[in-house]
């Protein structure tokens, strides 16, 4: 039986900041966020949005009635969760109106959470092959103001259904996978930014690759020509680059310049949008769908990685006529159509947040799902009319 992803959703926030506008006011060199980190622009969420409303707005794109009778499985994999008891799948019940016969929970390990939801769906589906389940990685990317990992924040979701009929990407349950207890990366529930070593991040990270690529191509005996490309979590759009190049040297020169290429198709909306935690290996994969020519039958080979940390790496198969369940319009026209703001705006932004008592006015609203008010201390939501 196949398996595999069905339909892919993506949102980010409708305001961006460039970051070479970033650079300036934090005074470095454009060139060090621009080609040292490798971004261009960053999303930056609104006051009303949150892990609960990206994962509403990605989910909805891929949603009508006919699939949603069929969901059993809903996961939303996020380390920016609203509540520290009630998961966020379950706003999704009312935003998205899904059937109550469903499994909805949420799942964290840093960036890795939506890979953890995908295996999951994978053995769900093949335990009850009539069945659908909806996974969604939804996140903001926040460091704060001033910091070594601010050019690395960012906000969005990708919503992925996973089903026996994939259209877009066949699971082949083959994978190799790791965890290990390392202090590269947390945040403390007192806390809305992240605290990162940065550096020591990047090198578990290449570590965990390393690792993972001898042990699967021991364990399934495949080289890297058995691939077309190889899609990284990315956290920034260098990050994949430096995994990419222990590569080299070990494999030929024309297959390591031919993975480089590839790679660049997989960044492309990384470089637009920034950090989205445990959804950015996906909107990479979505990125390089829509903008590389892969073609049908191609093998493709994820790395996922979540700091703290777990690394998976494993491969999948491009669906035949993919592109016509993709909509390439709309992720371009989100993309296209967004709004620039100043670096002070961003900062005011960044500062402001919803209290208990308060309410968000409807009328300032860009999306379709947005955090009304906060009462009594709970986070109410609501669709916009
Ligand atoms: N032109 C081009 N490149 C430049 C440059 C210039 N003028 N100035 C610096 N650079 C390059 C550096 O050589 C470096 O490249 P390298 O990494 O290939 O060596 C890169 O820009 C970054 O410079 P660095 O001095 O290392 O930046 P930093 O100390 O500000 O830290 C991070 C960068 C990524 C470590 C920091 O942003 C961070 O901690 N982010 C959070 C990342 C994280 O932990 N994520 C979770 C794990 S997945």
């Amino acid at each position: 039986m196949d398996i595999g992803i069905e339909r892919i959703g993506f949102y980010t926030p409708n305001s961006y900041i460039d970051i070479v506008e970033l650079a300036k006011a934090r005074g470095q060199e454009p060139d060090k966020f621009t080609i040292g980190i490798g971004q261009d622009k960053q999303a930056v969420p609104a006051i009303y949005e949150d892990a609960v409303t990206m994962a509403a707005e990605s989910a909805d794109q891929i949603l009508d009635d006919s699939n949603k009778k069929d969901i059993g499985l809903v996961i939303v994999g996020t380390e920016s969760s609203v509540d520290e008891s009630k998961a966020s799948a379950l706003f999704l019940m009312d935003l998205l109106d899904l059937p109550e016969n469903v499994r909805a929970f949420e799942i964290k390990e840093a960036c890795y959470g939506a890979t953890a939801g995908l295996q999951m769906a994978y053995n769900f589906v093949s335990t009850n092959p009539g069945k659908k389940a909806l996974v969604v990685a939804s996140d903001i990317a926040r460091y704060g103001i001033n910091t070594p990992g601010e050019v690395t924040q960012g906000a969005g979701s990708v919503a992925m259904l996973i089903s026996s009929t994939p259209q877009i990407l066949k699971l082949e349950n083959k994978s190799a996978y790791m965890s290990r207890n390392v202090g590269d990366f947390w945040r403390p529930t007192f806390s809305k930014t992240a605290f990162a070593r940065g550096k020591f991040s990047n090198q578990i990270y290449i570590e965990f690759f390393e690792t993972l690529w001898k042990r699967y191509q021991k364990e399934f005996d495949v080289t890297a020509d058995d691939f077309k490309a190889m899609l990284y979590h990315i956290p920034y759009t260098k990050m994949g680059t430096k995994a990419m190049r222990t590569l080299e040297g070990k494999i030929s020169d024309e297959k390591y310049a031919q993975l480089q290429a590839e790679y660049k198709y997989s960044i492309q909306y990384g470089r637009e949008v920034g950090n989205l935690y445990t959804g950015s290996l996906y909107l990479g994969l979505l990125s390089y769908l829509i903008n590389s020519a892969v073609t049908p039958g191609d093998e493709l080979l994820l790395f996922s990685y979540g700091s703290g940390a777990v690394g998976e790496l494993y491969s999948a198969k491009v669906c035949e006529n993919f592109k016509q369940y993709i909509h390439v319009k709309n992720v371009q026209s989100l993309l296209n159509n967004r709004k620039k703001i100043s670096i002070s705006e961003y900062e005011s932004i960044f500062s402001q947040s919803v209290r208990d008592g308060e309410s968000v006015d409807p009328s300032v609203v860009t999306g379709e799902f947005y955090l009304s008010e906060i009462k009594e201390n709970e986070r109410l939501y609501k669709t916009k009319q």
